[in-house]
């Protein structure tokens, strides 16, 4: 899994370089693809449950799942990259959100507080603790910002397979309706702040992937695939490359 995880880190950092006005997001697709290839991993979204690219490229309003395509980014894009790759079995899981030259200073601060959030959850991320430890603490420092987290679709656990338990909301569940289990060493999971600037609803597109939110206003993310360790956590989506 670290291997997984320093091909879908580094993947992740060249999509985050491509992300430039006038780049059409099916090239970064292209790119990454070739690069995760390269490294002898397989691209784990391609084809997962239909899904018809290697990366989720999703821009402004789009929070998650955005499917590649011709567009071309513009000045002040946001841009979410989420890239998964499968080596020798086992799954790295990473994503975060970038800018096209010219963001503004709400756009960066949208992305610094997502970012924020998985290191605030990250530090529940310990045995003893329970998966709502690290929801509650990405939910709080989301909302003390001034923005609201995701419900619909959230973290989880992965390894040899892309899903797998725990629900890793970003969200603190009243009723609680799923497990909430306690951490144990060994654990992998892929935590994933989704923070919106407005509310947190969204909707599915019709093309049947493509999240946005639905008062229209941005949204970010940031994940990465962690081990939980007797210690401090370790995090996988490392990327080597200066
Ligand atoms: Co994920």
């Amino acid at each position: 899994m670290r291997e997984a995880g320093r091909i879908a880190a580094e993947a992740r950092r060249l999509a985050g370089q491509l992300v430039k006005p006038g780049v059409v997001t099916s090239q970064i697709d292209k790119r990454v693809r070739e690069f995760i290839v390269a490294q002898s991993g397989i691209p784990a979204f391609l084809n997962y449950r239909g899904y018809p690219a290697s990366i989720c490229v999703s821009v402004n309003e789009e929070v998650i799942h955005g499917i590649p395509s011709g567009r071309k980014l513009i000045d002040g894009d946001i841009v979410s990259i989420d890239v998964g790759v499968i080596k020798d079995g086992y799954i790295g899981d990473c994503a975060a959100t970038f800018i096209a030259v010219g963001a503004s200073q709400a756009a960066n601060r949208l992305i610094e507080v997502t970012r924020a959030c998985f290191y605030e959850g990250l530090k529940f991320a310990k045995v003893g603790y329970r998966v709502s430890d690290i929801s509650r603490a990405i939910q709080t420092h989301a909302e003390v910002n001034g923005y609201s987290v995701v419900r619909d679709f959230v973290g989880h656990g992965v390894g040899a397979a892309m899903h797998e338990p725990p629900e890793v909301p970003n969200y603190v569940e009243r009723p609680r309706k799923r497990a909430d289990p306690r951490l144990v060493s060994g654990m992998t999971l892929a935590v994933e702040p989704m923070v919106n600037a407005g509310t947190y609803e969204v909707r599915v597109q019709d093309d049947g992937w493509t999240v946005v939110t639905m008062d229209g206003k941005p949204s970010a993310h940031y994940e990465n695939t962690i081990l939980i360790t007797d210690g401090e956590p370790e995090i996988l989506t490392v990327c080597e490359v200066p």
